[in-house]
């Protein structure tokens, strides 16, 4: 069986970019390493290539566009994303929500660049939608609970479980992370116990003074 996914997201923080974006993926696969526990992280696209060409963990770009390769000025497409060595992308973060076409959009350039799907939701419908759509992964992310230390296991555990549900009801087979607020082992442990695959996680890592601390507490209880 697949051991759980801890993912970190370094969004577009100041301690998650550049040698700081390298240290904490450092410290998720020397943890990864010890644990045996999968862990990989979401860099900005600015470091992509530098990670994904460092590390030997899984790396997600936080978003691409669903265009082709061609006259699109401004955007990042899925074969630019894989040529660096990305292992897959979140698809409709909280931070940067997509129209259900540009999902679909997305879903489908990244499967033909051959990456791996992450469909951020913000509650049990709209993830019910998203499984319908076949991703590998539905990341459901109270929004109101992002960025808050206050952890979706302890804060809100019925919007995992109705999420679980539903994702099962519709499509088996696509895996669920749930993320917001997720800082320790307890945590981790509440929302595999509640069916989920893993989790999404950003601030309690990438804001902390020892990521590496923090990541083995994240795992501690798995
Ligand atoms: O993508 C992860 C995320 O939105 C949760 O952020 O800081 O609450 O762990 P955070």
């Amino acid at each position: 069986m697949a051991t759980p996914l801890i993912l970190v997201n370094l969004k577009a923080y100041t301690e998650g970019m550049g040698e700081r974006a390298a240290a904490i993926a450092a410290a998720a696969a020397t943890v990864s390493g010890e644990s045996g526990v999968v862990i990989g992280v979401a860099p900005a696209f600015t470091d992509l290539a530098a990670i994904a060409s460092g590390f030997s963990i899984p790396v997600y770009a936080q978003h691409i566009d669903g265009v082709s390769p061609g006259a699109y000025t401004g955007h990042v497409t899925a074969a630019q994303v894989k040529a660096v060595g990305a292992t897959g992308t979140l698809i409709n973060h909280s931070e940067r929500r997509l129209t259900l076409a540009g999902i679909d959009a997305g879903l489908s350039a990244a499967r033909g660049a051959g990456l791996g799907t992450v469909i951020c939701t913000n509650n049990e419908t709209t993830t019910a939608a998203a499984a319908a759509l076949a991703p590998d992964y539905v990341a459901i992310e109270p929004p109101e609970l992002i960025g808050t230390g206050v952890s979706v296991s302890r804060a809100d555990p019925g919007i995992i479980e109705r999420s679980v549900e539903a994702v099962r009801a519709v499509n088996p087979q696509v895996k669920v992370l749930t993320g917001a607020g997720i800082s320790t082992g307890e945590c981790v442990k509440i929302a595999l116990e509640l069916g989920t695959d893993g989790v999404l996680l950003a601030s309690s890592v990438v804001k902390a003074k020892d990521p590496a601390a923090v990541l083995r507490n994240l795992v501690s209880l798995i």
